[in-house]
């Protein structure tokens, strides 16, 4: 497969076209990036790790039921995907509050919710991503009645899959990102990345910082995730090498 011109470039990954029309090619990027690019940072090795993280944890999904546009990976930091409509939303699921639900609603960080929180915010630079209801996306056209509905069946499902993959990893899923859009043939399905960059991934091998397991310690909380980056806390690395570890012995494991 040949990598023809750039269709889009986003923050964390360039997106090409290929020679068949119904598949892109992904190239994911070292950049990492906080409160809507105001804090910019190249980070060696992140590429990588979240083209591999998000390939395993697509792959763990499909096994569980949940398609994705995953077709494969093709390189330490490229893979083809299928082509898709992407709905202009990010489509959030928080069990534990935390981030800017924790400040939106004075929620101390940690308190367990007492049901799934389903979130959307409407992809939009120029308006930093502004939170929004079902209303809101369907009076903008950015998805139908209908199509909400699927998404939001299809999003609570992944978050039931995802706390159970993350738990068998010794990792608490605290909220997490995902983005969807729709097949040539009208399907909906997953599509984008999973990676620390997307989740809030609190560490449950408590303790086990002192053998160097790359978690960052923030008060009560061992960070596996981006917040390490958001907050200055120190390197992403460590923490993502070892979220990727975990997923590799998971993957031997079956
Ligand atoms: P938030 O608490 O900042 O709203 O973030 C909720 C989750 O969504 C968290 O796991 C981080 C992820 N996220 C992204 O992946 N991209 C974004 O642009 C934002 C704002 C959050």
């Amino acid at each position: 497969m040949e990598k023809l011109g750039l269709l889009y470039q986003g923050k964390a990954k360039k997106l090409y076209a290929t020679e068949d029309p119904e598949v892109l090619w992904v190239e994911y990027l070292n950049q990492a990036t906080a409160g809507n690019g105001a804090k910019k940072e190249q980070i060696v090795g992140k590429a990588e790790l979240n083209n591999r993280i998000t390939t395993l944890i697509f792959d763990e999904l499909k096994r569980v039921g949940i398609d994705s546009h995953l077709v494969k990976q093709i390189s330490p930091t490229d893979q083809l995907v299928r082509k898709m409509t992407m709905f202009p939303l990010e489509i959030v699921q928080r069990n534990v509050a935390a981030g800017s639900f924790s400040k939106r609603l004075g929620v101390d960080e940690g308190t367990a919710l007492k049901e799934p929180v389903l979130e959307y915010y409407f992809k939009s630079d120029p308006l930093n991503d502004p939170f929004i209801n079902d209303d809101d996306a369907v009076a903008l056209g950015l998805a139908t009645r209908e199509e909400l509905a699927q998404i939001a069946t299809l999003a609570r499902t992944i978050n039931v899959k995802l706390t159970a993959l993350f738990a068998s990893i010794d990792v608490r899923l605290v909220d997490f990102k995902i983005e969807m859009g729709k097949t040539s043939d009208g399907e909906i399905l997953l599509a984008d990345e999973i990676t620390p960059d997307t989740c809030r991934l609190w560490d449950l091998r408590s303790g086990a910082d002192a053998e160097g397991d790359g978690a960052v310690k923030d008060g009560q909380i061992e960070r596996l995730d981006k917040d390490i980056f958001r907050k200055d806390l120190g390197s992403i690395l460590p923490a993502y090498h070892e979220i990727l570890g975990r997923l590799e012995n998971l993957a031997a494991s079956h």
